[in-house]
């Protein structure tokens, strides 16, 4: 691919940009979104009512399984699932995945982790370059990003124009074919939603976001991509496996579906064009389950009833969800399997590829399902993503049988009780307790601190 920018013209767009941060008014940088209260009132208050999904099921609860699958990192301790835009901020700050930063404990996080939770994002990266934002611990946002997912992350300062406003996400797109000033009007309403649903990984000295697209968007192109960069999210506690975690690929999977490649896009079904009281049509921007607004959703294309459709996609889910828990046994007792083996004396060279198979295995489990709209999204590849989990995670297992009997190991090796969360969180020597109350304590003394400062900080954008 050949760059058509001529010295010149690479000057002058330079120059236009560099003015243009130069002449940025605080105005424009000011990310609160309740400055629209009064311009866009209909945007405005249904984006609002993102409040209506506040259900926060404990996954780790309801699926045991987890706290091993992750053991060795901080998803083990708390993964609850995602729910309304409003929550951005408040869910980030407290989980018990980003930690209790203070002088007292290590911050574990980077920066990148504030990446997807709202306007104070771009605004950072205007004012601090994606060097300046990326640079340092968790902690060191806490007093900046603080306004949750918001008017300008999808729409450029003042106006209803859409823009990407993450250049990381911009530069991924573009890697992919697709060019924000090129793109048609449905490419941008989906690419929107693709700054933040994706999976994306931590990369360099500063650990900014980048998307692992380089080969593509698939399971089996980002994984090809990780091994190329031999990158590892964590050691596996157990099995001392290099894994990869999954984030949640919704554009990945969406666009390679059925609605994806007749260009449905997620504004269809989570956006809605809708009409208000007065007989005035806008697009609604309370994002959630689509079914809760059928008729402007699915029934805006399709002729079945709402309960048609739901079963639809339960018996999807349903089938889904049984593959996934036959990959999560399969790899649980490969985890076990292989520190068993560690434990007799196996060596680096002995299990090398059956944590090559585990690290697949697990990987391919992950972006089928770390997604939770697969079964509406992209069913088909689901299933078949997780066919080839369990066919790795056999594979490992069936070299793991051969090795442990060359190590006399008694077999099968005996898995501890994992039936619920606290006892599997237990096994891996979580103190939960602890963790519950440093963050608690946390909760109550920092986060404050960060909310007076970033009061202080705001007060800039109220002079005029
Ligand atoms: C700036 C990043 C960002 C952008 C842009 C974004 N999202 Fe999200 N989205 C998130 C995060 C983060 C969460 C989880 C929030 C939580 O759980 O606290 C989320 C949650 C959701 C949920 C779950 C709601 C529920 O009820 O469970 C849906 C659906 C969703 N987003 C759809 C979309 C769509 C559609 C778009 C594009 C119009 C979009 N998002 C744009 C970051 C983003
Ligand atoms: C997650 C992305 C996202 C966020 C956050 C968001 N918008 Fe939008 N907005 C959209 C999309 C997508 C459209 C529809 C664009 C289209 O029709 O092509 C839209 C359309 C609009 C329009 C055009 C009129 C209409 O209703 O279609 C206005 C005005 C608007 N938004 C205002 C706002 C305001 C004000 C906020 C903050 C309170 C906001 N938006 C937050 C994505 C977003
Ligand atoms: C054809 C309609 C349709 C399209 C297109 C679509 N979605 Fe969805 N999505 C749904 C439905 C329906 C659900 C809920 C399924 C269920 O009930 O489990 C869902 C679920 C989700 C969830 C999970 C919410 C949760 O409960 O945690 C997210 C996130 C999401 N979608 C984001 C997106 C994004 C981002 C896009 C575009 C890249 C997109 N969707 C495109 C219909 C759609
Ligand atoms: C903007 C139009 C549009 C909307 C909105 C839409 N669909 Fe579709 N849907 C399509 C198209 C186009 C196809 C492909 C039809 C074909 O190939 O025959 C499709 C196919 C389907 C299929 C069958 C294909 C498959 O195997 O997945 C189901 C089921 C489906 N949609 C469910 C839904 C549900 C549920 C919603 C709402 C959450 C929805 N759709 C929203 C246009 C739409």
């Amino acid at each position: 691919m050949t760059l058509r920018l001529t010295p010149i013209s690479l000057l002058i767009s330079v120059a236009l940009v560099s003015s243009s941060f130069a002449y940025a008014q605080a105005k424009d940088l000011d990310p609160r979104s309740e400055q629209y209260a009064k311009k866009y009132p209909k945007q405005y208050q249904s984006w609002k009512k993102t409040t209506d999904y506040s259900d926060k099921p404990d996954e780790v609860a309801e699926d045991p399984n987890l706290a091993v699958l992750w053991a060795g990192y901080a998803f083990s301790r708390d993964y609850t699932r995602a729910r309304g835009h409003q929550y951005a901020v408040t869910d980030l700050r407290e989980t018990l995945r980003t930690g209790t930063p203070d002088a007292e404990h290590p911050d574990m996080m980077p920066m990148a982790c504030w990446s997807c939770k709202g306007p104070d994002v771009p605004r950072m990266i205007t004012e601090q370059g994606e060097d300046g934002f990326f640079e340092g611990q968790w902690s060191k946002g806490g007093p900046e990003v603080v306004n949750t997912i918001g008017c300008q992350d999808c729409h450029e300062p003042g106006s209803s124009k859409l823009r990407m406003a993450r250049p990381f996400a911009e530069r991924a797109m573009k890697s992919i074919g697709l060019t924000w000033e090129t793109a048609g009007r449905k490419d941008k309403q989906a690419m929107v939603c693709g700054q933040c649903h994706v999976e994306y990984y931590f990369e360099g000295k500063n650990k900014s976001a980048k998307f692992p697209w380089d080969n593509g968007v698939k399971t089996d192109q980002v994984e090809a991509y990780f091994d190329s960069i031999e990158f590892t999210d964590w050691t596996h506690q157990l099995s001392k496996t290099p894994m990869l975690k999954a984030q949640h690929p919704d554009y990945e999977t969406w666009s390679q579906g059925i609605h994806g490649q007749n260009n449905v896009t997620c504004i269809d079904c989570h956006m809605p064009k809708v009409v208000n009281k007065e007989g005035r049509k806008y697009t609604d921007h309370r994002v959630g389950n689509p079914f809760d607004r059928f008729e402007q959703t699915c029934a805006s294309c399709h002729d079945q009833t709402k309960a048609q459709l739901q079963d639809i996609v339960a018996q999807r889910k349903a089938k889904i969800d049984e593959l996934k828990m036959n990959a999560e046994t399969q790899l649980v007792h490969a985890h076990y399997e292989t520190a068993a083996a560690l434990a007799a004396g196996a060596t680096d060279e002995e299990v090398h590829s059956i944590q090559q198979d585990i690290r697949h295995a697990q990987w391919r489990w992950d972006h089928a399902t770390a997604s939770h709209g697969i079964a509406m999204h992209n069913p088909d590849e689901a299933l078949r993503v997780l066919g080839t989990a369990i066919d790795r995670a056999a594979n490992a297992r069936i070299k793991l049988a051969r090795l442990l009997s060359s190590k006399g190991v008694k077999q099968p090796v005996a898995i501890p009780d994992i039936s619920t969360k606290a006892k599997a969180q237990a096994t891996i020597g979580l103190n939960m307790d602890k963790l519950n109350a440093e963050k608690a304590h946390f909760i109550e003394t920092v986060l404050p601190q960060w909310d007076e400062q970033a009061k202080l900080r705001e007060a800039i954008y109220d002079k005029e």
